[in-house]
Parts: structure tokens; sequence; C-alpha cells
């Protein structure tokens, strides 16, 4: 996931705008620690841009098309070294290889990239390093190499395996190529995911269970099964596709959890299911609210300092970044967030768990005591939307369907 939004395939909704700490007059907020770290690393490129696909992601251009490797090696090398004094003597938990594609990038460039983040981080020994993948032929000819460079797990962005909705995506593999390439990961990793996306162009809940199947075939340790949804600025947003009713999507979600279920994958994050053990280590911390640095073009970072969480992102376009990062200025934003605004941003990520979190999480994550959301939250168990167990807060059935009503009733109203 995409830190959140952009970043790793996990889907936020987008964040109100915080204001900078001296401005809001609030509470001053003080951390004894800071939360786990991780590490994100954007790639910006892919052989073509898809129409639904609103992540920073640029086509490159040319028909035999090439990542400009050395250069976007040492920018991000640069970008690492500038913003190491933010996380000094802080261990790195987990990596992950974003985009974009980053299995456009060759099996050397991937091995150079490890080494000189291993070389000045102090990495987790058995460190989650995940890299997404996309099926392509040529792309699934690099995996042994990935692996061999240090990968150990690798998210493969299948969506479907139904020729007609590969080609109502855009999409620049076909179901062969898509099969080929979990074949080739289950022979080199271990540990993969398998990401799929439903409520397609025309698509009939048969349709959705079939394209489950095809992927539950693998026995892949993680899948991903999003709602295709419709984003801002993007060719389908331009020009929309007709998608099946919401009564029908619902069908298909109910029909997708089921099926897993009895597969024996846990349903443990919004979209996410995986095997006893393979939940991703990386996305999982950003669901507790953990800390991460992002480095890449439109890279964010979410950083805690003893007195303040910082919000960061890197300069988004390619070349911007590039030239930036050579002038010293990586950073395009960075911004305190406001502690009235903390609440909120803890439970946009940690109520879409379905296990929810521990009244601790929430005061270590936040330094704000619970007592301050009370109100909302009896209010939310009241409405059905939340269910609370001793010092635990979940999601109810109906909260979790209608997510974004609970999350308001966290936001902060500034009028
Ligand atoms: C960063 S994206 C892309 C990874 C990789 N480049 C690919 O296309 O296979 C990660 C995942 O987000 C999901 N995704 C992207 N846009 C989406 C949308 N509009 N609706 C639903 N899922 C989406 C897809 O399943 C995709 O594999
Ligand atoms: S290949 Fe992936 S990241 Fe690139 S445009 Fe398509 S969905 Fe977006």
């Amino acid at each position: 996931m995409p830190a959140p939004k952009g970043q790793s395939g996990v889907r936020v909704i987008p964040l109100i705008p915080a204001q900078d700490l001296a401005a809001t007059g609030q509470r001053q907020i003080h951390f004894r620690n800071p939360p786990p770290l991780t590490l994100y690393v954007h790639v910006p490129w892919c052989v073509q841009k898809c129409p639904y696909c609103d992540f920073n992601s640029h086509a490159l251009p040319g028909s035999a098309p090439a990542i400009p490797e050395d250069d976007y090696l040492a920018a991000l090398t640069a970008d690492l070294e500038a913003a190491l004094p933010t996380i000094w003597g802080r261990r790195v938990d987990s990596i992950f290889l974003g985009g974009g594609t980053p299995s456009l990038l060759s099996g050397e460039a991937v091995e150079q990239l490890l080494t000189a983040l291993r070389s000045r981080l102090p990495l987790l020994p058995n460190a989650e390093i995940t890299l997404e993948a996309n099926p392509a032929s040529v792309e699934a000819g690099k995996f042994a190499a990935f692996r061999a460079a240090g990968v150990n797990r690798l998210s493969i962005g299948i969506q479907s395996f139904n020729p007609r909705h590969l080609k109502a995506l855009g999409r620049a593999h076909d179901a062969h190529e898509a099969r080929r390439a979990i074949e080739i990961a289950a022979r080199y990793f271990d540990n993969f995911n398998i990401d799929l996306i439903y409520g397609l162009p025309g698509q009939l809940p048969v349709e959705a269970l079939a394209d489950l199947d095809a992927a539950l075939a693998f026995a892949p340790p993680h899948l991903s099964c999003y709602q295709l949804t419709i984003e801002a600025n993007t060719a389908f947003a331009a020009q929309p596709p007709t998608l099946p009713e919401a009564d029908s999507c619902a069908d298909m979600q109910d029909a997708i959890e089921a099926r897993l279920a009895a597969a024996g994958y846990t349903h443990y994050e919004t979209s996410a299911f995986a095997r006893s053990g393979q939940q991703c280590r990386h996305n999982l911390n950003y669901w507790h609210f953990g800390d991460y640095l992002g480095i890449g073009a439109g890279a964010h970072s979410k950083l805690t300092l003893h007195d303040r969480v910082l919000r960061q992102m890197r300069w988004k376009r390619p070349e911007q970044y590039l030239a930036k990062v050579a002038a010293g200025t990586p950073l395009q934003q960075e911004f305190a967030v406001a502690a009235a605004d903390l609440p909120f941003e803890f439970m946009l990520n940690a109520l879409r768990l379905l296990q929810g979190f521990d009244a601790a999480l929430f005061e270590s994550r936040t330094s704000l005591p619970l007592l301050g959301i009370e109100t909302a939250l009896r209010q939310a168990e009241r409405d059905g939307l939340i269910e609370r167990q001793q010092q635990r807060i979940a999601p109810s059935d109906r909260g979790r369907r209608f997510l974004n009503q609970l999350l308001e009733r966290f936001l902060v109203d500034r009028h």
C-alpha cells in the first residue's frame, strides 16, 4: 500500500488539510516513543497509463521503454541521505518498492538499490521486502533476479483473468501472461500477493468469482481484492464506463469474502486476505498508524518526532523530482499534523482493520487520551457502527459497509 494514497495499493480517502501546528493554538503533544518505522520507495514509471489509475505513474516514452536507472538510483540514494537526520537511530522493519511499476527495473538495479538502502539504514534481520510487479512476460522473466537481489515478497497486479475485462481495464497483459507470472512467482517466492479488482465494467458476480477461483488455484499466501473506484483525473473519470449496480457489487463483495473464508483465508483489512501468518507486515504498519519514510517521486512520509507528527511529500513528476533532488530540495511539502486531526487520521487507518485496535494503540500513536473521542465512540456504538469489547474497538459489519460515514464522526469541525 502505497503509503496512504499513492502507494502500494492501500486506498484511503484523501487527507483533510492539516494545519500548521503553531497556527492551530491547540494542545501540545508529546511522544515518549516513536512507533515502528518502515521504508517506501516509489518507482513512478509504467509501460502505459491504465485508464482507472490515479497513482503517481507516468508512461515511459518510446517503443522499448526503459527507466533511467542510474539517474533514479542516484536520486533515491541522495534523497535517503538527506532524510537520515529525521530518522536517526531508528530501525527499519520493512521495505516496499511500489509504483508505478518497480518490476520495470532490472535485477541489477534492484540489487544495487537494496544494497544502497541496507548500507544506510539499520534494517531488521528478516525484514519483509516487497516489490510490486506487473505480469507481462518480460517482467516475469526477472522474478528470479528480484529474489536473488533480496526481495522476499512479490505483489503481482493481475486484476482479472478475463480477456474482456483485462481489455476494458486497458491492461498491458493477457490472461496467459497472468497465469504464467503467478507460476513463476510461486516458484521463487514463498510469500506473494495477487491483486484483483472486482466491480469491473459489465462484470457479473459469477465472473468476479471465476477470477477469484483462478487466483486461488495458485494457493497465494495473500490476496488483495479491491472494488473498482472511479478516481478523479483519470481516463475513466473523463469517460466513465458502465459499472455494475451497487447491489451487484455488494453481492460480489459478500461472495468473495465467503469464498475466501471457506478457502482458509483471514479477512484482516477492508481489501486484504491472508493465510495464517502471511499478513502484509508493511501495510499493517500503515493501518496501525506507524511511521514510514517515503522516498522517490511523489512519495509520502509520516514521521513521529518528540512533539509532532510530520507529513512530507516529495516532488511528483519524475523529471522534476530528479532536478529537485540534485538541487538538494526533494520535499515539495512538509507540515505538522494538528493534534486535533490525529484522531481522524488514526481512525482512517485503524478502522480498516477487521479486528480494530486497542485503546493503548490509539494513545501511543496519537499521544492523546481516548477520552477525547469518547462521545464520538459512544454515538458510533449506539448507531451500530463499532463494537467494543474491553479495550478493543472494531468496526461492526455495518461500520465496514459505511466506513466513510463512520470516519466522518472523527473529523474536527473547524467552524
Ligand atoms: C500501485 S497499483 C499498481 C501496481 C502495478 N503497477 C499494477 O498495475 O499491477 C496497486 C493496485 O491498486 C489497485 N488499484 C489501482 N487503481 C485502482 C482503482 N481505481 N480501483 C480499484 N483498485 C485499484 C490495483 O489492484 C493495483 O494492482
Ligand atoms: S500499470 Fe499499475 S501503476 Fe501503472 S498505470 Fe497501470 S495500474 Fe497504474
